[in-house]
């Protein structure tokens, strides 16, 4: 069977740069908060009127597209994967497909959030293994900026993630060893809301957390109402500590399930791109895996966590420096909201 490779990668961030001094502007917090606990030192916010989660893709895949020797009429297959749709419904890969001009072809979005880009990745190589099709766009975008909450109740939230996007177009190979070597995707429900955006959603407060000003039974099961908006549940929420306990875990896990599954160690990875979450669990999957710091590509501090769009810009900055060489073994892995996580492992 035929194995896929990663033929082009791009990725976009906006231009508005935003330090934590900046946040501390108009917000409780402070850059040495910040950068103690999750090593942020600036993020990119999206223009708010003229750029949003589809038009950082179309931007991120237009490089992409280039680098990979096709035009976007070459590509046979979409998949999008972000949190921050343009619309609640339909999804952003139909208004990239529009955007860009490309053929009928079909557009898939993925819903995963930190996870999405690796689910994504995965569903392409499946796609290109059995022979279905030849050039799949895989795009992870997101556009946090307009749902955030700068009130003191969000803080914790809203200093970690920023905007942009990360694109690939994966290819078939036919070259021995080259291109994705496994992919390995994990989901565990029962924690699902302790990193949530409760609402717009059809839950009726069923398994909402409780936490004072959240609106009560009897406005659940309304898609969207005042309260509930001024309540703050329709903004992200987070369990900061709980998720960090597992995500120290589940990151190892899943990178050693894939090293183990080709077998390979931890020595053998020249470059692990992690989901950049927060770099404190960075270090410490890093010090878990007896990574040396050249092993191991961080860029948290310039754009803050953007999610599904985290590992391919990451992946896009590694390889522009110069960090990645054709050969190389690339880990890549991500944990986040669900939870669900994932790793991937790709012979350069
Ligand atoms: N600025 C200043 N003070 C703040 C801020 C802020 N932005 N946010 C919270 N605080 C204060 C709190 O009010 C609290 O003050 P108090 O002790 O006087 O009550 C104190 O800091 C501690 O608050 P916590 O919410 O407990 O903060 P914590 O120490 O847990 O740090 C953090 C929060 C950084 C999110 C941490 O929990 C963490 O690293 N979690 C990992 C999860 C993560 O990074 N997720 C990223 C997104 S999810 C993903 O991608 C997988």
């Amino acid at each position: 069977m035929q194995s896929s490779k990663i033929a082009g990668i791009g990725y976009y961030v906006p231009k508005n740069v935003y330090t934590n001094n900046d946040l501390s502007k108009f917000m409780d917090t402070n850059d040495e908060w910040i950068q103690e606990r999750t090593g942020i030192k600036e993020r990119r916010f999206a223009d708010r009127l003229e750029e949003t989660t589809t038009t950082m893709g179309v931007e991120a895949a237009k490089i992409a597209i280039e680098r990979a020797g096709i035009t976007a009429q070459d590509v046979d297959f979409i998949i999008f994967a972000t949190l921050s749709p343009d619309y609640y419904f339909p999804g952003c890969g139909v208004l990239l497909q529009r955007e860009m001009k490309m053929k009928e072809v079909g557009a898939l979005d993925v819903r995963n959030q930190c996870s999405g880009f690796l689910y994504a990745l995965s569903i392409a190589d499946q796609f290109i293994k059995t022979g279905m099709y030849k050039n799949i766009l895989v795009v992870g975008s997101e556009k946090h900026s307009f749902a955030m909450d700068f009130e003191t109740r969000s803080r914790n939230v809203s200093v970690i993630f920023g905007d942009g996007a990360g694109a690939v177009v994966l290819q078939p190979t036919q070259k021995e060893g080259q291109g994705i070597l496994s992919t390995h995707l994990h989901s565990d429900g029962a924690d699902a809301e302790i990193l949530a955006m409760f609402y717009p959603g059809s839950h009726a407060n069923k398994w909402m957390p409780e936490k004072p000003g959240y609106p009560d039974q009897e406005l659940g099961g309304l898609f969207m109402t005042t309260e509930q908006l001024e309540s703050g549940a329709a903004l992200p929420y987070m369990d900061g500590p709980a998720v960090f306990k597992k995500a120290v875990v589940k990151f190892p896990e899943v990178i050693k399930e894939a090293l183990k599954a080709n077998d390979l160690t931890a020595k053998d990875i020249d470059l692990l791109v992690p989901h950049q979450a927060n770099l404190r669990i960075s270090q410490y999957v890093q010090q878990l895996l007896g990574l040396k710091d050249d092993q191991v590509f961080n860029n948290i501090q310039k754009y803050g966590n953007t999610t599904a769009a985290s590992v391919p810009i990451a992946l896009c900055e590694a390889w522009e420096a110069g960090k990645i060489a054709e050969g190389d073994l690339v880990c890549l892995a991500a944990f986040g909201s669900g939870f669900t996580w994932a790793s991937a492992l790709i012979r350069w």
